[in-house]
């Protein structure tokens, strides 16, 4: 079976040489792997949650578009295309915004970030945010599930992402798959060399610190002067160098392989001099990324040869979509009046197998509840209470939503994956 691998841009600013070396090279590099199908996409709806500039949007998915082609992505090879020519993607958004639970979103990272700093400034806790931003996960979701993809190529700040995205695949497939798995549950492969390449004053490289170099803005000469800024030591040449004093090294190694870095490290405790030093650390990245850099000019300078492109990359994903939107909206009951119905019961199939809370006293006098499958396996068991009206709280916060079960006193009973217990608390809500 081939494994689908699927990742997605947001298209707000321009990639960086960190973002090349961290993200495009590699995910590049596996899309020639074999055995894989790859999905490249430009999250240019999600874009819009970040930036209101339409230009900026604009250009920038342009330039990313052009980025990736021009660092060796083959359309042949994989589906290349915008989020928003595929309107399966926001079809099917709405799809699991139905079933994704608001405290799910209430406790994501980048949500509550915002909120945090709202606090902190004695703001209103939502003040300035939009529901694009609050429901970032979910849209993020329906881009991976359209797919059906296996992995998702992250960085580490999304792998809450890729958790919500699992446990929404969970409950949707529970809720509609009548016993089969309508979505694969996607897996993060996070990798944290995407934080690793250092800028130039040696800290992790990143617009924020503004200690970037430019991938293609600028031409060779931008690169030039970009690496003349690396900081460095006032040793003169001739003196040993201490190789490890700032960020020269490293940026090598990224583009040279062992032997040759440690060449160029031991030419530098003989004393090589800084500025010859960023003289070869600058031929060895021209060396790969001139030609691209090329390809790149070549092809913004053509718009509509990259337009022909990402449309044929859209008419590819959505031979895929579409059939399985279709399959989504008879699951949800959004099917054809001449398609054969579905079963009418699915509401009571799913009261006949509702869990069941217990709630206890114990002869230590505390409280307790307990949860039981409706086949009476033990799902999970409390901590005892002082007062049973908090164990009843609790028993009402997770049947309104699983999400609590994160931070709820419980002990999920042995060999209970948290998966299925979210899954089996979701049929409280369909329920009633
Ligand atoms: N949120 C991702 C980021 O900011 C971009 C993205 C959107 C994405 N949809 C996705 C990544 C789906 C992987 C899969 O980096």
């Amino acid at each position: 079976m081939t494994t689908r691998v699927l990742t997605g841009v947001t298209t707000t600013g321009t990639p960086h040489l960190g973002n090349y070396v961290g993200a495009i090279r590699p995910a590049i590099a596996a899309s020639y792997q074999d055995g894989t199908e790859g999905f490249f996409f430009l999250a240019d709806f999600h874009a819009l949650v970040k930036c209101d500039d339409p230009a900026r949007v604009a250009r920038s998915r342009l330039e990313m578009a052009a980025i990736w082609l021009a660092a060796g992505l083959d359309p042949e090879r994989v589906t290349i295309y915008r989020q928003s020519d595929i309107p399966e993607i926001t079809e099917l958004n709405w799809l699991l915004t139905c079933v994704t639970a608001k405290g799910l979103m209430n406790r994501a990272h980048a949500y509550k970030a915002s909120t945090d700093i709202n606090e902190a400034a004695g703001e209103e806790t939502d003040h300035g945010i939009t529901m694009g931003l609050f429901c970032y996960p979910v849209l993020m979701t329906a881009d991976i599930l359209m797919f059906n993809a296996h992995q998702v190529p992250v960085g580490r700040d999304q792998a809450q992402h890729l958790e919500m995205a699992r446990d929404i695949a969970q409950r949707f497939n529970y809720l509609f798959g009548q016993g089969k798995e309508l979505f694969v549950l996607p897996e993060a492969k996070i990798s944290d060399e995407i934080a690793l390449l250092p800028g130039l004053d040696g800290r992790k490289m990143s617009k924020s610190y503004d200690n970037t170099i430019p991938l293609f803005q600028g031409g060779a000469k931008g690169l030039q002067e970009a690496i003349a800024k690396i900081v460095t030591d006032s040793r003169m040449p001739g003196e040993a160098k201490d190789p490890d004093s700032n960020s020269l090294i490293t940026l090598y190694a990224a583009f040279a392989n062992a032997e040759e870095t440690a060449a160029f490290r031991a030419e530098l405790v003989a004393g090589l001099g800084w500025g010859v030093a960023k003289r070869r650390l600058f031929e060895r990245i021209e060396q790969e990324i001139g030609p691209m850099r090329e390809r790149y000019e070549a092809l913004i300078a053509n718009p509509e040869k990259i337009e022909a492109t990402l449309q044929k990359g859209a008419a590819k994903a959505r031979a895929i979509a579409a059939p399985f939107l279709a399959t989504l909206r008879q699951a949800v009951g959004l099917g054809s009046f001449t398609a054969v119905p579905i079963s009418s019961n699915t509401v009571e199939i799913a009261k006949s197998t509702l869990p069941i809370f217990k709630q206890y006293r114990e002869a230590d006098g505390q409280f307790y509840f307990k949860l039981n499958a409706a086949d009476g396996r033990l799902l999970l068991q409390s901590q005892g209470f002082e007062h049973g009206k908090d164990a009843g709280q609790w028993v009402s916060r997770l049947k309104q939503d699983g999400g609590a079960l994160v931070d709820a006193p419980i002990q999920l009973a042995d060999g209970i994956s948290r998966e299925e217990v979210i899954a089996a608390l979701a049929l409280f809500q369909t329920a009633e």
